[in-house]
């Protein structure tokens, strides 16, 4: 199939989602001979507008997984800020080490309806946002590799066929519900209302939180002020120079430990053609 542009899409707070789909995307230039463009909607100034694709664009799209789904509050413009008019789509997704659930379907079947035609679908391991140690590091060298099998497998698929074919088939129900956080004890977790609190004598007021939150919820003018909804996304505690924001949530700090305690085994990324 012909491919005159190759697109890289992605929401990404704490950049794993950047780096795979970037990745993917410098390698799909790379096979096809064609310019990259990437479109990072991480920041709410980058989701005012609608953005247009052509039949001869591929674009690879990546979100992370949240609560196994795709991120609740960037679903609106997931599905209403896109139109495929017929690109070719790879999905993707990163995952924290626990598991990607119902996200790689939920994603293909939003593109599907925003008019992409979803070629392929990959979920990554990546260094899950809430833990300095759950997935660390990655995604690494091996997963690397592992992408650059995905790559070149999509890449196989797309110079044999001549029309996009049926959509890419992917694990999982797109309508399923989200996944409900446990803690050490096994109990259900709720800290949809937890904020980042922030320590006042680390904090230089440099801006860099506010600047940088994907919801616009933190005051510029005082970043301890978290005004807007938070979505747990932790772009202002790994973004942070001076380590200053953190949660002190308890149901959240439960979450947390439960999954350093029982997610430690190394999770494999997995990827349909
Ligand atoms: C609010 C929230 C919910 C998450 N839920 C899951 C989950 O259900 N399963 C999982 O394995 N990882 C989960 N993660 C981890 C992220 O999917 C992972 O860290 C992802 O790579 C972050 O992408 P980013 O760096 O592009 O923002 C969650 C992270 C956040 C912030």
């Amino acid at each position: 199939m012909k491919i005159a542009r190759v697109c890289a899409v992605y929401f990404s707070a704490t950049g794993n989602t950047r780096k795979v789909v970037t990745a993917l995307g410098r390698a799909m230039a790379a096979c096809f001979e064609t310019p990259l463009e990437v479109l990072d909607f991480t920041l709410p100034a980058a989701r005012e507008e609608r953005c247009d694709f052509a039949p001869t664009d591929l674009v690879i799209f990546g979100t992370p997984t949240y609560a196994g789904k795709v991120p609740n509050k960037l679903l609106p413009f997931v599905k209403s800020g896109f139109a495929g008019n017929g690109a070719l789509c790879v999905a993707v997704v990163t995952f924290g080490n626990r598991a990607y659930d119902n996200s790689l379907a939920e994603l293909c079947a939003c593109l599907e309806a925003d008019g992409f035609h979803t070629v392929a679908g990959g979920a990554f391991a990546a260094q899950h946002a809430f833990s300095k140690t759950l997935a660390a590091g990655r995604p690494d060298e091996e997963d690397m590799t592992e992408l650059g099998k995905f790559g070149a497998a999509i890449a196989g698929k797309l110079s044999r066929a001549t029309t996009p074919g049926e959509p890419v088939r992917v694990p999982g129900a797109a309508d399923a519900p989200y996944y409900t956080p446990r803690g050490l004890d096994g109990e259900p977790k709720m800290f949809l209302k937890a904020k980042p609190v922030t320590d006042p004598d680390k904090c230089t007021q440099c801006g860099v939180c506010a600047a940088l939150c994907p919801m616009g919820s933190i005051d510029p003018a005082d970043p301890a002020q978290v005004n807007g909804v938070c979505i747990k996304c932790h772009s202002c505690v790994k973004n942070c120079p001076v380590e200053a924001k953190y949660f002190t949530d308890e149901a959240f700090l439960s979450h947390r430990a439960m999954l350093e305690r029982d997610y430690t085994r190394r999770a494999a990324p997995e990827w349909f053609v």
